[in-house]
């Protein structure tokens, strides 16, 4: 197989969904010698590449560590910046991409979403799968869109986590931990007059509690701010039935930004 044949290959495994490597059987490479195999001994020392990224200390508490360094981002450039800088999170190194936020960022209304799929993690942009789609047919519903230049009209939109986790697995609460300092700031930088937390793991990391169903419709307080969970547009996608209470917890999200305009 040529080059041009064998990317042509992968690329269609990776459209397919796949996203590991996988030899025919393990390799334990804690056993493997230093050098590489055929390598004459002692011709010249082996230089040791220094990793990328310092290592992280064992001792440092990574909450702590997120709150220091969400703190003292005074813009969102900043603090896209210290999320890209920030070491502890997992999720980072098997992500393409940080998805940091999309929309307008004096927005009046800001959407706080879980985490990034497959199609977020490729483009670096919040909500762009179908999911992402029926969101912003949602949005223009109640005359909001993340395209709008009027600031009344206006919505900005990110994820609790900013990394795709693996196959799209559940995040752990540690990892959600990890990023609540990084939204809470987020929240004071954009400073919108309401939230909407779409799906559990947004209302995890909001509120301290899931169970959407029991949530969905009433407002609530987070990050210091009225916050209306929602079902998320990929729960609304397999179950379309529901879309009837989001549409009432929409109309209330509507009727809460006239009021204080
Ligand atoms: N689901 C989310 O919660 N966020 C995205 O960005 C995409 C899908």
């Amino acid at each position: 197989m040529d080059f041009h044949a064998a990317r042509a290959a992968l690329q269609w495994q990776v459209e397919l969904g796949a996203d590991e490597a996988l030899c025919d059987a393990p390799i334990n490479r804690y056993e493997l010698p230093d050098t590489a195999p055929g390598k004459p001994v002692g011709v010249a020392p082996v230089v040791k590449v220094q990793p990328v990224a310092a290592p992280v200390p064992e001792d440092v508490d990574p909450v702590a560590d997120a709150r220091r360094m969400a703190q003292a981002a005074g813009d969102l450039d900043g603090l896209r910046a210290a999320m890209a800088a920030y070491q502890h999170c997992e999720l980072k190194r098997g992500a393409r991409n940080l998805v940091f936020a999309d929309g307008q960022r004096g927005a009046r209304l800001m959407v706080i979403g879980e985490a990034p799929g497959r199609e977020e993690d490729r483009e670096g942009r919040p909500f762009v799968g179908r999911a992402g789609q029926l969101l912003d047919r949602m949005l223009d519903a109640i005359g909001m869109a993340r395209d709008a230049e009027a600031a009344e009209r206006a919505v900005y939109i990110a994820n609790v986590l900013p990394w795709r986790p693996p196959q799209n697995r559940e995040p752990t609460p540690e990892e959600i931990a990890m990023m609540v300092p990084f939204m809470q700031r987020h929240v004071e930088l954009v400073a919108p007059d309401l939230l909407i937390l779409v799906g559990n793991i947004s209302c995890f990391a909001g509120f301290g509690k899931r169970g959407i169903t029991r949530l969905r419709g009433r407002w609530a307080e987070a990050y210091g701010r009225p916050a209306m969970p929602l079902y998320h547009p990929a729960y609304l996608l397999q179950q379309p039935q529901m879309k009837r209470e989001a549409w009432a917890d929409l109309l209330q999200v509507q009727a809460r930004l006239r009021e204080v305009s």
